[in-house]
């Protein structure tokens, strides 16, 4: 595998490597070790707007040794606004780079990228499709909150139909065994066609629900993987909006959740979570945001592991895990 596009590119022992690496990024607690990414040069290009997902990139980078070049409003300052193609922009940043973190509003533009770039592509978020690292970064979350195993239960609530943090989420988590996934979304707002088909074929249970009551007191999940109503990306008028209350985590709901369950959230939170919750022990999504650099270390030190430049290959991360 030479790019990280989709969450379909990254199997168990990989997974489970990730996890390990990030555990060990983790523990060091904020040391340099230069040796993974020193003389590296990753580039972060992003056509939408990011606060953790480029920033923790970043942070990540340079406390791997490396450095970075950053385009942090592409739509607006790149050549794209001349009339660029992706296509070209990319292959000329990856004749500057070592790998190219890339965020785009279109779905497909990440494969659309990888498929001409000299150098390793990381789909940091393509359009309502996926957001592979977030998945990374939210399984190493219940790693940490609550325990990855076989047979959790995970209620993933609010804009199903286009939160590319669920769908990534959704192909990730069936790689475990007996695992049972809640969707509570509005009527006709469910999962992509390619996402459902992805989770029938892994074998893995599936209920929609419609309400986030109903996930909560109906099924009692082990995690509860809150998301906001994703506006930029819906058709002007959409009428269901109106019942976005549902889908909006309250005290007395909260309070219904099992003490071990972990409140995750990819963040930005609007009025889905109350900053009252914050300071329940399980609204975990602050220190979910926080796993995001030591994860984007295990992910870019994967990528730099091999022969220089740079590792074209993810796969590296398990014979070093
Ligand atoms: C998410 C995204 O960009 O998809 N944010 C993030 O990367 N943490 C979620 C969102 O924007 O709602």
């Amino acid at each position: 595998m030479n790019h990280l596009v989709s969450c379909d590119q990254i199997d168990r022992p990989t997974l489970d490597a990730l996890i390990r690496s990030a555990d060990r990024f983790e523990r060091m607690a904020g040391r340099l070790n230069p040796n993974e990414g020193e003389g590296r040069l990753l580039a972060t290009l992003f056509y939408e707007p990011s606060t953790r997902t480029r920033l923790s990139f970043e942070a990540a980078q340079y406390r791997l040794g490396g450095q970075v070049l950053s385009t942090e409003a592409a739509g607006q300052f790149s050549s794209h606004v001349k009339g660029e193609s992706l296509e070209d922009t990319i292959r000329v940043i990856g004749s500057y780079a070592d790998a190219i973190v890339l965020r785009h509003p279109e779905a497909g533009a990440a494969a659309r990228a990888a498929a001409v770039s000299p150098v390793p592509v990381i789909n940091a978020g393509d359009g309502d499709n996926e957001h592979p690292t977030q998945a990374v970064l939210d399984l190493y979350t219940i790693h940490r909150e609550v325990g990855l195993q076989d047979g959790l239960t995970v209620a993933l609530s609010g804009d199903v139909r286009h939160s590319r943090t669920i769908h990534s989420l959704a192909r990730l988590l069936a790689l475990y065994k007996g695992i049972e996934l809640v969707f509570a979304h509005p009527e006709n707002q469910g999962l992509p066609a390619d996402v459902s088909a992805a989770l029938h074929a892994a074998g893995v249970a599936v209920t929609h629900v419609k309400t986030l009551r109903e996930a909560v007191e109906g099924c009692r999940p082990d995690v509860l993987y809150m998301t906001r109503l994703q506006r930029e990306r819906h058709e002007v008028g959409a009428t269901w909006r109106e019942d976005w209350r549902e889908f909006c985590l309250t005290p007395e709901l909260l309070g219904r959740l099992k003490n071990h369950t972990a409140v995750l959230h990819p963040l930005p939170r609007l009025s889905e979570i109350p900053a009252a919750l914050d300071a329940d022990p399980r609204a975990a999504y602050f220190r979910q945001a926080a796993y995001g650099v030591p994860v984007r270390m295990a992910i870019l030190a994967a990528l730099y592991r091999g022969p220089h430049p740079a590792v074209r290959s993810l796969s590296c991360v398990r014979a070093a895990g």
